[in-house]
């Protein structure tokens, strides 16, 4: 969701800036745009949909505008007005002196307008954004210091935001500030980044800092100093980034999503490591510091989480209360924000994010924070704004996911409630030894099923040749399997924009039901386990009204074969495990069908990769 670029140094700003807004368009975005300083004089180019438009318009005075070796850019995902060349950023004050990249919300942009306008100042735009060009500019023209007109701009602003600000007149600096928004500084010989993320400087540095809520950053060629509100000066923390460039590579695929299902066995086995050595040792998880006498009080354990996070929170929900014992509360975090939440020292507060960065989990864990619980983070981003806020942190090693449609970083986040189940479990003596040796020898046999489906997806593909005309989709489970076709649902609505809704097999007759004829297929998962033939009269009664069925089973029920239109068979599995396995095909059907409806796969309409507003 909205990506920012800084550059200053030696060479044509505008490539870092274009290549840097490339490796951040899995964000999400529709309108982009440059600020440059041309022989003294700022430059704004933009252009609205994709950011070829804007290459498109750079190219054609690529001479001109390849002089400048300092700029900011960005890409935008509109909240405040619509997407267009004018709300697109870079904004400017009036006189055009300063020039503005913005990621977040400004709350009292309203107010802050009124009191600019009555001050003279004419807006352009519709976005909250602008108030920030003509508060700093008025900042600068009482101070003469574009440092400080920032952090006196910053202290009026109320809301979220990471902004990087050039001046005219200071061809030499950016200043770049955040509050509730991820900025990462990187740092060059001779030359300097800041970025919303580290995909767009990790192919020119692997040194960074990540800003601290309210940190300001002052960036020249050769030198990066970082104040605090109060213009104390910071000492830089510089680390090394873990990421390697050739994440940000295809390897070969079509589409990054397509790459990131494969990678799903490596994945599992990543996660794995260190943590599950053998199937008589215990689970190791040095990084969950939850003291174990408290942990074995444990009274209640609350999971907050957002769109495919939310569904590996219910799985989790699912192994802990088997194992464990102790109740688990999931809710979506923009729920669980607003509403008085029961929770205290006696309960153990999940948040489950691939980016760290959704506002609404922050706020959540924040709340919970306050009343006292410990806070547990599983995320794919242990340098996130979530990650620093932990008491305890689950990294879930899933490298970087670029494709928005999430899928290994699912997987991770579902391992990882595996292993933290068990590892609770361990310590509080809750499940049987047998029982958790036979889930530590599936976890660890995983990798090898996963690989099997992905060597027979010539079916699935088959599959979703034959059901990609269709509008509507029904996805149906029971147990631990109904967070399967609620994700399974999101991947195919994310990518082919197909109404794919998922359901709890059993209340298909409370409703849903109505909707049945032979327009609208309904996809059941039925693995093996307890509630196998519940699911399979479910979809009986989905047949007697007309509907195409498929059926993604571990069974080899030749008898399945009368039932279903379609069926997609994937190995033998515990049923405990089974959301680990029966997700893979759902992901590979929704991505085919995408694909033969020639949809945009890894950059989906309106969505985006990290969400950092409420
Ligand atoms: C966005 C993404 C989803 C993601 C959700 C939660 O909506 O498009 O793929 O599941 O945010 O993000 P998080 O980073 O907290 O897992």
């Amino acid at each position: 969701m909205c990506g920012i670029v800084g550059y200053i140094g030696n060479k044509p700003a505008v490539d870092i800036l274009l290549e840097g807004l490339t490796n951040l368009e899995y964000r999400g975005y529709d309108s982009a745009g440059v600020a440059v300083n041309v022989e003294g004089k700022v430059e704004l180019y933009k252009a609205e949909g994709k950011l070829q438009n804007l290459k498109n318009i750079v190219q054609e005075k690529y001479e001109h505008i390849s002089k400048s070796v300092i700029g900011i850019g960005h890409i935008r995902w509109a909240t405040h007005g619509v997407p267009s060349v004018t709300n697109a950023h870079p904004h400017t004050c009036n006189c055009g002196k300063v020039a503005i990249v913005h990621n977040g919300i400004i709350e009292n942009y309203k107010e802050l307008r009124a009191k600019l306008e009555a001050n003279g100042c004419t807006f352009r735009s519709q976005t909250d954004t602008e108030t920030i060009a003509h508060l700093v500019a008025s900042k600068y023209a009482q101070t003469k210091d574009l440092t400080e007109a920032v952090r006196i701009a910053t202290k009026e602003i109320e809301g979220a935001y990471a902004i990087a600000v050039i001046h005219q007149d200071v061809k030499n600096t950016i200043v770049a500030t955040r509050r509730n928004a991820p900025l990462v500084i990187g740092f060059g010989e001779g030359e300097n980044f800041v970025a919303s993320d580290v995909p767009a400087l990790i192919q020119y540095t692997k040194k960074a800092m990540y800003l601290d809520d309210n940190q300001i950053v002052t960036l020249t060629p050769d030198s990066v100093k970082v104040i605090d509100e109060n213009n104390n000066s910071i000492p830089l923390k510089i680390e090394n980034l873990p990421w390697e460039p050739v994440a940000l590579s295809k390897m070969g695929y079509k589409h990054f999503m397509l790459k990131e299902i494969h990678e799903q066995p490596d994945i599992v086995r990543n996660v794995l490591t260190g943590k599950l050595k053998n199937i008589d040792e215990n689970i190791s998880l040095s990084e969950v510091t939850l003291d174990k006498d408290k942990l074995k009080d444990l009274k209640r354990i609350q999971i907050v989480a957002c769109g495919t996070s939310l569904h590996a929170a219910l799985v989790g929900k699912y192994i802990i209360e088997e194992l464990c014992g102790i109740p688990v509360d999931v809710e979506a975090s923009s729920e669980y924000i607003y509403r008085t939440t029961i929770t205290d020292e006696n309960t153990l507060v999940i948040g489950v994010s691939q980016s760290g960065e959704t506002a609404d989990t922050i706020t959540a864990i924040r709340q919970a924070k306050k009343k006292g619980s410990h806070i547990l983070i599983v995320t794919n981003r242990p340098d996130s704004t979530m990650a620093r806020e932990a008491d305890s942190l689950v990294p879930v090693n899933a490298g970087i996911e670029v494709s928005v449609a999430a899928t290994k970083s699912y997987m991770a986040q579902v391992i990882s409630f595996y292993l933290l189940a068990i590892y609770m479990a361990e310590i509080k003596n809750s499940a049987s030894k047998e029982e958790l040796i036979k889930i530590k020898h599936e976890l660890i046999v995983l990798p090898q099923k996963i690989e099997q489906i992905l060597n027979h997806k010539s079916d699935i593909q088959k599959c979703a040749k034959a059901f990609s005309g269709h509008k509507d989709f029904i996805f149906i489970a029971r147990g631990i399997n109904y967070a399967t076709a609620l994700e399974g649902a999101l991947k195919l609505k994310e990518i082919s924009y197909i109404n794919a809704t998922g359901y709890s097999a059993g209340e298909l007759k409370h409703g849903p039901i109505a909707m049945l004829d032979e327009s609208m297929p309904v996809l059941s998962i039925l693995m093996k386990g307890k509630v196998y033939e519940k699911i399979l009269s479910n979809a009986e009664e989905a047949k007697a009204r007309n509907a195409k069925l498929i059926a993604v089973t571990n069974s080899d029920d030749i008898k399945l074969d009368e039932l279903f239109d379609s069926i997609i068979r994937v190995p033998d599995i515990e049923e405990i495990l089974s959301p680990a396995l029966a997700i893979v095909p759902l992901q590979l059907l929704a991505y085919y069908i995408a694909e033969f409806l020639g949809k945009d796969v890894d950059q989906p309409r309106n969505l985006a990769k990290s969400v950092t507003v409420e």
